[in-house]
């Protein structure tokens, strides 16, 4: 299992292999927002602070996000194209919306 503390609703969960960030978020009923789902908007930018090896690596579409809002800001994910791909560890998450 892996356990992700969603920091700004202080909630923590475990969470197995596979898991999208969406989904944790959604059934954890932390205050994370999501608007188009699919990578487009940026509603969901956050920062892992820590275990972000542990998700799925970076996509393209979150690179150009992040590159449109130029932060300088490291481990910036799209919650929305988050997955846990570990089997064990902690991710810290830190959400702006
Ligand atoms: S919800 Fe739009 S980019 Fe994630």
């Amino acid at each position: 299992m892996v356990s992700v503390y969603l920091k700004n609703d202080n909630i923590k969960v475990n969470v197995k292999t596979g898991k999208s960030m969406r989904e944790i978020a959604r059934k954890s009923g932390a205050s994370m927002e999501f608007g188009c789902r699919v990578g487009d908007c940026s509603t969901c930018i956050a920062k892992i602070v820590h275990g972000a090896d542990l998700l799925n690596p970076i996509n393209d579409k979150e690179l150009l996000a992040i590159k449109a809002i130029g932060s300088k800001e490291e481990n910036l994910r799209l919650m929305c194209q988050c997955i846990v791909e570990a089997d064990e560890g902690e991710i810290e998450i830190s959400y702006f919306f």
